[in-house]
């Protein structure tokens, strides 16, 4: 899965920096993305891509510091960022280390500065999912799930013992982007891919993310997909 996600973020950064000179990517936290995000620092993908033009965000972050073992900037600079050479003022990165709803203030400010209009038109943004259908710092039940018109928000949600308190985009600043791409792999995961893309719709976060002039994937292990109606 992580060499097919490795290939498809070539193609669309090819095409983004192509077309508009530049491509900017939110990346996932969670440990999924850890495989894809080692291809990509990996070559043959890494010197694909025209990393000068490349600028990273995030999904969603983890109330830490940037060095702590469960912030997702953490993960993203271990596997990727440190190994290719993108410039340092094109990773934009949220803020754990201060207080969170600064650190969302912030964000939404970069995120306004760089895309210049009130919800960020991202070229990709990568996704996992949780077991419980969540999807960035995005939880069943959040009120967050009916926000019309915040970018980024702050949230405090509990899951498998990881930091509570998160800053998260929105559905509706997710859903602006040209492309999303959901990467989710294990059997454990199963029952919730079902559910979510054969069920009834707006039961689970991840249903929230509905690109609304893009392209959504779901990039996912044979184990993920062992219970959709057609896989064997
Ligand atoms: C986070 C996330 C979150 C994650 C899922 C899946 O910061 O925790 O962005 O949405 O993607 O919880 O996590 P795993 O890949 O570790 O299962």
């Amino acid at each position: 899965m992580a060499l097919a996600a490795a290939e498809r973020i070539v193609v669309w950064a090819g095409r983004a920096i192509d077309a508009r000179g530049r491509f900017s990517m939110a990346l996932a936290g969670g440990s999924t993305p850890r495989a894809t995000y080692r291809r990509l620092a990996s070559e043959p993908y890494r010197s694909k891509i025209d990393w000068a033009l490349g600028h990273v965000f995030w999904g969603d972050e983890r109330c830490v510091p940037p060095t702590h073992p469960h912030s997702n900037y953490a993960m993203a600079y271990e596997s990727l960022l440190s190994k290719v050479p993108i410039p340092d003022e094109n990773v934009h990165r949220v803020q754990g280390e201060g207080n969170a709803e600064g650190a969302a203030r912030a964000y939404a400010g970069e995120l306004q500065r760089f895309f210049g209009t009130a919800l960020p038109r991202f070229d990709l943004v990568l996704l996992g999912m949780g077991s419980d259908g969540h999807t960035a710092s995005l939880f069943p039940g959040s009120a967050v799930l009916d926000e019309m018109e915040r970018a980024v928000v702050v949230v405090s949600a509990d899951y498998q013992h990881r930091p509570s308190c998160r800053v998260t985009l929105t559905p509706v600043a997710i859903s602006a982007a040209r492309v999303v791409m959901f990467l989710v792999t294990g059997g454990q995961k199963a029952s919730m891919v079902q559910r979510v893309l054969e069920g009834p719709p707006r039961s689970f976060p991840a249903q929230f993310i509905r690109p609304v002039n893009g392209e959504l994937y779901w990039l996912l292990d044979a184990a993920a997909a062992s219970q959709l109606s057609g896989c064997v």
